[in-house]
């Protein structure tokens, strides 16, 4: 499965998502997951996950295809182990990644992993749109700001990818110092629906979320048992959940309480409908 983190634009946490579902996911399956870089202008996953800047990504992977010398072998040279279940590719700088390029890529990847999350960097970059148009799931965020939802909604950049659309609104605040926000879950729900978008997922603001580079802490704060029970990673789980149920994926379940189940069985009955959350076809 492929799973592309989105957004219209920067600062809305898409390398921390990546991040923190690979540990997520990694978790859930038992298994490898690898995340892929195409944000060369910005290279924040390897700044957040790496200890030495050897980089090993994308290029590797180019500069062996064009050669003739890609194999399942030299193909593990192109990626970085991060944790045991950890890895990434860091995004290509030097060469220019062509569309039929991408299908070996896939295969390779596929070959390797059952999960790959893509960090991508907006639809007018080549090797991320082509990545897009070929991943399984789209996990779209945007911030709890009124104008950027309605003018994500007015652009519609994922108007073609309905089908595969999770939105989710990330950094979610219900109060501040004891305030209540004006742009609130229900308003935002609301708001949402009205446009032809349901149910979305909700990631709430919290504070330990660092990204601190060489020290994992990013990573750190997603696979430490400690942090499970915070909202904001309970509810970033059942996102993982629900994208792998989507997918056929088996997982390991945890103790959740009857309201989560109840939301993955309401969206494998959307699946069936062949409908996602986050959309509703209006
Ligand atoms: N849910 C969250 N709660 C608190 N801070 C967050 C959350 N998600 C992301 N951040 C922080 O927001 C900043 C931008 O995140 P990043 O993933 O680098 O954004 P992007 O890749 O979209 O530019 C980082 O400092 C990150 O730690
Ligand atoms: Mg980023």
């Amino acid at each position: 499965m492929i799973i592309s983190v989105a957004s219209p634009r920067h600062g809305n946490g898409q390398t921390i998502t990546a991040v923190n579902m690979s540990a997520v996911i990694s978790d859930l399956i038992e298994s490898e997951v690898i995340v892929v870089d195409t944000n060369k202008t910005c290279l924040d996953l390897e700044y957040y996950l790496s200890r030495s800047t050897v980089t090993k990504g994308l290029d590797n992977f180019y500069s062996l295809y064009r050669s003739g010398f890609l194999s399942r072998a030299t193909f593990k040279t192109c990626v970085k182990r991060i944790t045991d279940n950890i890895d990434i590719m860091s995004s290509n700088l030097c060469s220019e990644i062509e569309p039929e390029d991408i299908d070996v890529l896939i295969e390779y990847l596929q070959n390797f992993y059952k999960v790959i999350i893509i960090d991508t960097s907006g639809f007018y970059n080549g090797i991320s749109k082509s990545l897009i148009n070929k991943s399984d799931n789209i996990v779209a965020l945007l911030p709890q700001t009124k104008n950027v939802i309605m003018q994500f909604i007015d652009n519609n950049p994922y108007q073609g990818y309905k089908d595969k659309l999770s939105v989710v609104i990330n950094k979610y605040m219900n109060d501040y110092e004891g305030k209540k926000l004006s742009y609130t879950e229900q308003e935002i729900k609301k708001d949402l629906k009205e446009l032809g978008y349901e149910n979305p997922f909700f990631l709430e603001y919290d504070i330990d979320l660092k990204n601190e580079c060489d020290s994992n802490a990013a990573l750190n704060y997603a696979l430490g048992n400690i942090n499970k029970k915070r909202p904001y990673m309970e509810h970033l789980t059942d996102l993982c959940e629900c994208l792998l149920s989507s997918s056929g994926i088996g997982f390991t379940k945890r103790e959740k309480s009857q309201n989560v189940i109840d939301r993955v069985k309401g969206y494998l009955s959307l699946m069936q409908d062949n409908r996602r959350v986050g959309f509703n076809d209006k």
